[in-house]
Formats: C-alpha cells, structure tokens, sequence
C-alpha cells in the first residue's frame, strides 16, 4: 500500500481529516501537497489567488466552484503545465517551481484534462503505453510509439492490458480512441493516467459527459484509487459525486479558496450558497449546483 509511505506525523487519509476544522488554509496532519501565495494573472485577470492550501495524503478531495473559478487554472499550476507570477508550492515536501510537467510525473503527481487528450489516430492500447511515458507533449509520444523496443514494449503492454481489464476497456485495445464516445475517452484517460502508478491522480472533471451507467463505474474506480492509497483531487460540477466520494471539499471562486471542509460542512456554507447562487440562480445546492459547463451533451 502507498499508504505505508506516510509521515508518522499525523494520521493519514480520511480518518485524518476527523475532526479537523472546516477553515479556509486550515492544516492537515499529513499533507501531500502545501501552496502558497499563489497568484496568477492573465492580463487584468487574476485566474488564481491561493494564500495557503494543504490536501490530505490518502483523501479524496473535491475541487468545486461556479465556471471560471480558476479550478483548471490552479490545477495547471500545480501539476506544472503552468507558471503562475507568485507563490510556491510542493509535492511530498518537494518544491514544484520550475519543475518540467513530465518530471513531476515521474515524481508520482498525474493528472488528466478537462477535455481529453487521448490521441484520437491510435488505438485504445497505444495510448495507453503512452501513459508510460508520463506528461509529455504529443510529439514526444509519437516518437516515443515508433522507438519502443521488444522488452520494455513487453512490459509496458502488461500493465496497460492489467488497467485495460480493470477499467472493462480490455475488448476496445484495437479500437482507433477516436471512435470512443466522451464517456469513454474520459476512462481511458484515467487508466492511462495510472500506467506510471501515481501517489497523487488530479482527474479535471472526470464525470463531464459521462453516462450514468459508466459514471457508476467511473466513481468506484476513484474510490479504489483511495483504497489503494493513492491520493485524489479531483475538480467536478456533478455535485452527487462531490457529495458521495469525497472526503474533503475546496471550493473556489473568483480565483480565491472561500471555503473548505466536509461535503457536509461544504453544504451548509452559506458562502458556497452565495457563490453558486451569485452565477446560477435556478440550481439547488443539494442537487446539480454549478452544473453550468457549456455543450457536451451526455454521451449515448
Ligand atoms: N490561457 C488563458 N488566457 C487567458 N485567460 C485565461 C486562460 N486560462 C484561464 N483563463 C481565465 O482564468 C479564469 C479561470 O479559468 P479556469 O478555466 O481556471 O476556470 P474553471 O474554474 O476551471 O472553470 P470551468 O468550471 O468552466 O472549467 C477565467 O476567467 C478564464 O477566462
Ligand atoms: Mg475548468
């Protein structure tokens, strides 16, 4: 179990979240991932203003807030796809400032797209051997399907068919992704994104035009990513899987952390009402609060 890793500091996953006050930076007992002060504008805009945020190893912790929030913004700063003009942050203790995307990978923190970057011309099992290679850009990928050689090729299929199993995609291997439905795409994105077995999996909106039945699936394989020790953030409109997986909630808006806490704590906060009322007068808290993502009807 990753678990075993775990500073003997505090306890770690949900049980060390028991009892811990539902404060806006308020620390945790064990920790994966600290930020601070990080500020990130484009132009006028300020996308992203986080004082201090610390996320439980082993936990489940929902990233929630109306469109335009900076979720995916601040999910860009901390996996490195992006640089933000202040603040610092860290993985297990280590700084990620300057950090190159692929080398966090291979640091163990994986996360995936709100839109999907699986390559549409290669086959289910070919992205997947991709994920091997970490976050790299799609050139790289390219060149790393025509280089890989017979031993290595070898095992990187095993674990790719292992997760192909897992994830009920094993008979779609030799399906072009291309020809997958959203929902689809969005599973394979995931499987992929544990080729390297991450300790942190940031999923940006795994449910997004997701159907029912595979939403189903989709929520117990983030569940036992927890019971396998990982840690998961994940960013999600769909509040019925905020309140049913998560352990912990943050939510943004306006680029700020305004509140965070249990789901239960998350519901009854009259701040987080404000919020989602203030862009989204129709919706009900306790139902599809922000559900407001444009297009991307639901998939067959
Ligand atoms: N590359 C960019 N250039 C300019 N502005 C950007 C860029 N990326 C994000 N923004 C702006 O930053 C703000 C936060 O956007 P972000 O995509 O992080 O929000 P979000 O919470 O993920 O929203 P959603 O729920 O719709 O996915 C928005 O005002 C957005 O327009
Ligand atoms: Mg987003």
């Amino acid at each position: 179990m990753l678990a075993s890793s775990a500073s003997p500091v505090g306890a770690t996953g949900p049980a060390g979240l028991i009892g811990i006050e539902g404060r806006v930076g308020v620390s945790k007992p064990d920790p994966i991932v600290v930020a601070d002060g990080i500020v990130r504008r484009f132009g006028g805009v300020t996308a992203v203003s986080v004082d201090h945020l610390e996320f439980q190893r082993g936990a489940i912790t929902a990233l929630i807030g109306p469109n335009g929030a900076g979720k995916t913004t601040f999910f860009n700063l901390l996996s490195c796809f992006d640089q933000p003009q202040e603040g610092s942050w860290s993985f297990n203790g280590t700084p990620l400032r300057g950090v190159a995307p692929h080398k966090v990978a291979r640091m163990g923190l994986i996360r995936t797209f709100q839109l999907t970057k699986v390559l549409s011309k290669m086959t289910v099992l070919e992205n997947m051997r991709l994920g091997a290679t970490g976050q790299r850009g799609e050139r790289f990928f390219a060149g790393f399907a025509r280089s890989l050689w017979s031993r290595q090729e070898q095992e990187i299929t095993g674990r790719a068919d292992e997760l192909l199993e897992r994830f009920k995609m094993h008979h779609m291997r030799e399906q072009f992704a291309g020809q997958m439905s959203g929902g689809q795409r969005k599973l394979l994105e995931m499987a992929r994104a544990l080729m390297t077995s991450p300790e942190l999996v940031m999923l940006d909106e795994p449910m997004a035009g997701v159907n029912p039945a595979l939403k189903q699936s989709l929520l117990g394989h983030v569940k036992s990513l927890r019971d396998e020790g990982r840690t998961v953030i994940f960013v999600e409109h769909d509040m019925d899987m905020v309140f049913d997986i998560s352990d912990w909630v943050v939510v943004m808006a306006e680029g700020r952390v305004i509140a965070e806490g249990t789901p239960e704590q998350i519901g009854q906060n009259q701040a987080v009402i404000d919020a989602y009322l203030g862009t989204n007068h129709d919706k009900e808290l306790d139902g599809d609060m922000g559900n407001t993502t444009p297009g991307g009807p639901s998939d067959e």
